[in-house]
């Protein structure tokens, strides 16, 4: 029995177990096909830094991650990370819901061991397949005591993200993820983890949210604002019954005349209204004083798809518009 730190590693599918037909495709590969086991294989310098133990979760293109899922998942880590011979877990990932993934976590985890997902842009099969390193440093990074207490993290490109800032960025390359303005929490120096900072938002065992007891989320649905708008789609929603919309809006959460009205209707039908921003960066803050007598949700700094995830969680506990703005100035 060795003294290393003892990490378990759940695959859910993604690029990072994609593979081709030609070691120069990087594009029109199936995502999600080989194995923890085979992408364990390819780095035995794994077992230099942690005992790990890999197992299949699911394997899918994460574009089709399903709340099923993560239901699944959460209760798997929650029961491992319970486990005191259990040091971490690694999450091996699809990129394109990644980051949504690592923000559920963030908030339904219940212990301050480390939490990393990793992904890769490029299949497993590729020239300079980008895999194999992220996982190697996801590893090191979650059997590190720099790790401990930091939220779940996103190690990839020798980075190091906090799960509530980081987002795709690019659809190709490498260096996709960013936290833009907020930045990276640290990087993976030769495969040491270097923080330089840490989230002041509240996640894990600081959260009020629990899956315990709940099969499903409320439904909440994201509206992308555009010129020209109507308010269709709005009005859609409302009569399929969403419990929550996220308002994709311009500049600091901006409403289009046209869709206002039916986010005012939606309100009135105790729909909860949240304005986030589809910039990217900055937050979104008061500003139309009619908005805020509407008690409109400002979703602050986080973006449409992680706007929409705090906001299903906060309606299990609440449709009180003033303490769910809280949960969003908190978390
Ligand atoms: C996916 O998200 O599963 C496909 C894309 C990727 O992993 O980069």
């Amino acid at each position: 029995m060795n003294t290393l730190p003892n990490i378990k590693i759940l695959a859910m599918g993604g690029t990072i177990a994609g593979s081709a037909a030609d070691d120069t495709d990087m594009t029109g590969y199936q995502a999600g096909v080989l194995s923890i086991e085979l992408l364990l294989a390819a780095i035995p310098q794994i077992k230099q830094y942690a005992n790990v133990d890999g197992q299949q979760v699911c394997d899918i293109d994460s574009c089709d991650m399903t709340e099923e899922i993560w239901f699944q998942l959460a209760a798997k880590v929650n029961t491992l990370l319970l486990d005191e011979a259990i040091d971490g877990v690694v999450i091996t990932h699809g990129t394109d819901t990644l980051e949504e993934t690592a923000y559920f976590l963030n908030l339904v985890v219940t212990s301050e061991k480390p939490v990393v997902l990793v992904g890769a842009m490029r299949p497993a099969t590729a020239m300079s397949a980008d895999g194999p390193i992220n996982l190697l440093n996801a590893v090191r990074l979650a059997a590190s005591k720099e790790a401990f207490g930091k939220g779940v993290l996103v190690a990839m490109n020798d980075e190091i993200h906090g799960a509530r800032d980081v987002t795709k960025t690019n659809t190709v390359n490498v260096s996709t993820f960013k936290a833009w303005d907020l930045g990276a929490l640290g990087y993976m120096n030769n495969g040491k983890a270097n923080f330089y900072r840490m989230t002041t938002r509240k996640h894990t065992k600081k959260s009020e949210f629990s899956l315990a007891g709940l099969t499903n989320l409320p439904q909440v649905e994201i509206v992308y604002a555009h010129a020209n708008q109507n308010r269709c789609i709005i009005d859609a929603i409302a009569r399929a019954g969403v419990k929550g919309i996220i308002y994709a809006g311009m500049g600091n959460g901006g409403i289009h005349m046209n869709a206002e009205p039916g986010l005012i209707d939606a309100a009135k039908e105790g729909i909860v209204v949240a304005r986030s921003s589809r910039c990217g960066n900055g937050c979104v803050v008061a500003s139309n004083h009619k908005w805020e007598e509407l008690q409109f949700i400002k979703a602050d700094s986080l973006n449409p798809q992680k706007a929409r995830i705090l906001l299903a969680l906060a309606l299990t506990k609440t449709k009180d518009v003033i303490e769910i703005q809280r949960m969003f100035d908190e978390y």
